[in-house]
């Protein structure tokens, strides 16, 4: 038997209702912000994100799905919305348009992860960017726009935490200092945080080994070592968190787990979890439109995995609008009344009304009990007499009544608000 792949899953009609609810919650916090919706392909050029999301990061060197296509072009499935956004601002000429340009989307991410509760290689992310802009009330902003959309889903239990890894300038000075602290240590380190001490430093304070974290817990701390333009975004970012009242904790060891980052970066992480599975995350990157071709932009973002937030809901149990069902069921007795139900069924579907053919071979009880199987409100049976005389008999599931009405009344009686 044939099973969806390792790390990949089917959503159940039953699932649909937290992801109709999460989507809607997301299209609606966008609409609040002025953000509008942008739709980029499922797989791109590889080098859309081998090119700038950088070497040294796992995303790119252990977990992209890269495959050449017939042609021979070098494509790689969607791994992260960010580094699309920016080729779709740069194809389109959205830098044109007055500035920043505020984008969001919702749709799959490919990462061979292992996969684990939470961790999968496809899931799906709701993020938005806002591109063409530097000052940093559009990084507290996003910060607050993440912390908003999470609340309106009604988690509330979480934590967002906050750092700055500085720019082109100053970072190299701190990763100096960095690599020094770490060689210090290097018969600790674990096989990957080897390599990182070569060739991307930063990720070493991320590392989730307990020696290794031991290490990072001396290591120097990043807002010693900014410049003095970093210090002051940084100030201003945590300045208008404060006025709009946006609790945050400052993490001198928090950086993501893409290359693209200046300046600010964020998290939004669950609080019973202990930190381990970001709900969300993001900050800002000034030089990724720039490494794709572009002129240098600053641009600021966020993503949150839609299955971790689901399984946050879950856990909370929080009440999630069912989806709409049909209220109406059409039940016949031989051909001819089904000849009839059919044309009913088509009349009522034009008037707005959603219904639920009856179909098959099944006995008039098969049929009311597929009814009452699918917690339908109405049945409308037709038998031969109903047929014959241009009636329908209307069965109210719940109590069991039932009424012979004619079949011209029908919609408007299935329209009136019941009580
Ligand atoms: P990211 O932190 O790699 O950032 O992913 C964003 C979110 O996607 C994560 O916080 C997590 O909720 C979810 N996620 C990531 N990988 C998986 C996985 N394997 N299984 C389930 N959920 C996952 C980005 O991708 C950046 N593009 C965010 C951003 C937008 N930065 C600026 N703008």
């Amino acid at each position: 038997m044939h099973k969806a792949p390792r790390g990949t899953f089917d959503i159940l009609p039953q699932e649909h209702a937290y992801w109709k609810y999460v989507e809607e919650k997301a299209a609606s916090l966008c609409q609040l912000y002025g953000y509008q919706p942008l739709s980029t392909p499922i797989f791109e050029d590889a080098q859309i994100f081998t090119n700038t999301v950088a070497g040294g990061t796992d995303i790119v060197d252990k977990e992209m799905y890269i495959f050449e296509d017939k042609s021979g072009q070098e494509l790689a499935l969607r791994a992260e919305g960010t580094a699309p956004v920016c080729r779709a601002y740069l194809e389109h000429g959205l830098f044109n348009l007055p500035q920043p340009v505020k984008l969001y989307y919702i749709g799959p991410a490919f990462r061979y992860e292992r996969p684990q509760s939470g961790r999968y290689r496809q899931h799906h992310q709701f993020g938005f960017e806002a591109l063409g802009e530097a000052d940093p009330a559009l990084d507290a902003e996003v910060i607050e726009m993440a912390r908003h959309f999470f609340c309106s889903l009604g988690l509330s239990q979480f934590i967002i935490q906050l750092n700055s890894i500085g720019c082109k300038l100053c970072r190299p000075g701190y990763l100096e200092v960095l690599r020094q602290h770490y060689s210090g240590y290097t018969d600790r380190l674990c096989p990957d945080c080897k390599v990182r001490l070569v060739k991307n430093p930063l990720r070493l304070l991320d590392c989730k080994k307990t020696p290794c974290q031991e290490i990072a817990k001396t290591a120097p701390k990043i807002a010693n070592y900014l410049c003095h333009e970093c210090h002051l975004h940084f100030q201003s970012v945590q300045k208008y968190l404060g006025v709009m009242g946006i609790p945050f904790q400052l993490n001198p060891r928090l950086v993501r787990g893409l290359d693209y980052y200046t300046r600010t970066v964020f998290e939004v992480e669950p609080r019973e979890n202990g930190g381990q599975t970001a709900l969300g995350g993001g900050g800002r990157y000034d030089n990724l439109i720039e490494e794709l071709g572009g002129k240098p932009t600053p641009a600021v973002g966020f993503a949150a995995g839609l299955e971790r937030i689901i399984l946050n809901l879950k856990k909370q149990k929080l009440d999630i609008p069912a989806l709409p069902r049909p209220d109406v069921f059409i039940a016949y007795l031989e051909e001819e009344a089904k000849t009839e139900a059919m044309k009913l069924a088509s009349e009522l579907r034009k008037a707005g009304i959603a219904v639920i053919m009856a179909t098959g071979d099944k006995s008039l009880r098969g049929q009311m009990r597929q009814a009452d199987s699918l917690d339908i409100a109405y049945a409308l049976i037709l038998g031969e007499q109903e047929v014959s005389k241009r009636n329908v008999m209307l069965r109210d599931m719940r109590s069991g009544e039932q009424k012979t009405i004619p079949s011209v009344e029908i919609a408007r009686f299935l329209k009136q608000p019941k009580i």
